[in-house]
């Protein structure tokens, strides 16, 4: 336990000489870490020195693409950049044209043979490419609309277990599933979002793949992982049944949807839909369909959201239509009582 503490103190402290200390500034900048770029487009940037040096340097340019870095532009995704000549004797900067010929993302590079410039490692550019920038934003929209439908869906149990003051007929498997669910999948997205390290090693394994994780991702789990604590929370505290079974199968024992809201599945539905069609057209937009199974949580999310949400509607329109339960949920008790209702109304 101490050793473990100590070793963890040392790490620290090293990392904060280090961060203190710094490992030198790069003597060149581009005027951008960042760009996004449409396929037949051109963007200008400038590469700048930060302190004069006293002989001109030629710069070269390296595309790196995962984790090969080389002089040549293998995968054709930009038009090569020409070497640029950085003068002697002045900090100002030169002009830098990308053009982009196809859809992927790549990180442009320099080096250069002059002794006089350091830390080249440091300068850098990553650029996106995409066929069609409208689509970055409307996916962007699609997002937050399916971010929003989904976060919405979540609360008619949340405000119905509260004004009930009780839990009975909620499924605390399901709530279990849940959580374990909305962590594991919170934690890859903030990884996948946040975290340097993860979005690194995720670009090596898929050179050419965009990061299919988008901001609305992010706050869409952490959220949910928080409505599910308060949900759980109201578990602790209000009324509960003992059924412990799934909603589809509940429906099918007591022939009946009844007591289920279909505006929750329609927002179920609509956050399933349109973050499937996210994915697709990030996949499309990227030239990257490995992406889709690059996030296999999100998509299975959708792709089974769909799924439940249409056997749920069957259920309710075609099977079940109009009718109660031949059986009914008795509260204060352990186990799912099957209790005929009086006369179950047979007709849709
Ligand atoms: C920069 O200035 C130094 C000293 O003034 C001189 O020796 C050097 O040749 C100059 N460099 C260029 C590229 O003009
Ligand atoms: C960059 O493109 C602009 C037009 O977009 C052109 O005027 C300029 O000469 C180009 N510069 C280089 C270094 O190719
Ligand atoms: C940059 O250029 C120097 C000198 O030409 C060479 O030694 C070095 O390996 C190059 N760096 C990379 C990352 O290619």
């Amino acid at each position: 336990m101490m050793a473990i503490f100590s070793v963890t103190t040392v790490c620290f402290v090293a990392f904060l000489v280090r961060g203190c200390t710094g490992t030198g500034l790069p003597s060149l900048t581009f005027s951008k870490t960042d760009i996004q770029l449409a396929v037949d487009s051109t963007k200008q940037l400038t590469l700048t020195p930060q302190s004069h040096i006293i002989e001109d340097a030629t710069i070269l340019f390296m595309y790196e693409s995962g984790k090969d870095t080389s002089y040549k532009e293998k995968h054709n995704l930009i038009v090569p950049v020409p070497n640029v000549i950085i003068h002697g004797n002045t900090t100002k900067g030169v002009k830098v044209n990308i053009t982009a010929v196809t859809a992927g993302h790549l990180t442009l590079r320099v080096n250069s043979s002059s002794p006089e410039i350091e830390n080249l490692e440091k300068c850098f550019v990553r650029i996106t490419l995409v066929h069609d920038k409208a689509l970055v934003i409307i996916n962007a929209v699609i997002g937050w609309i399916y971010f929003v439908a989904w976060s919405i869906s979540f609360y008619p149990q949340v405000i119905s277990n509260w004004k009930r003051k009780s839990v009975v007929g909620l499924n605390f498997d399901f709530l279990a599933y849940n959580l374990t669910g909305f962590l594991a999948y919170g934690f890859f997205n903030v990884g996948m979002f946040w975290v340097d390290g993860v979005k690194k090693e995720y670009a090596d394994a898929h050179p050419r793949g965009i990061n299919p994780v988008q901001l609305n991702d992010v706050i869409f789990t952490i959220h949910a992982v928080f409505v599910t604590i308060i949900t759980i929370f109201q578990c602790t505290v209000y009324e509960r049944g003992g059924q412990k079974i799934s909603k589809a199968y509940m429906n099918f024992k007591r022939k009946s949807t009844e007591g289920w809201s279909i505006g929750n599945v329609i927002l179920d539905f609509t956050g399933g839909s349109f973050s499937l069609l996210q994915m697709f057209l990030l996949a499309y937009n990227s030239d990257d369909w490995g992406s889709i199974f690059g996030d296999p949580t999100k998509f299975g999310l959708g792709f089974f959201s769909i799924l439940f949400d249409i056997l749920f509607i069957i259920q309710h329109y075609v099977l079940y239509r109009g009718r109660t339960p031949y059986y009914t949920i008795i509260p204060d008790t352990t186990e799912y009582i099957e209790k005929p209702v009086n006369t179950p109304v047979a007709t849709g």
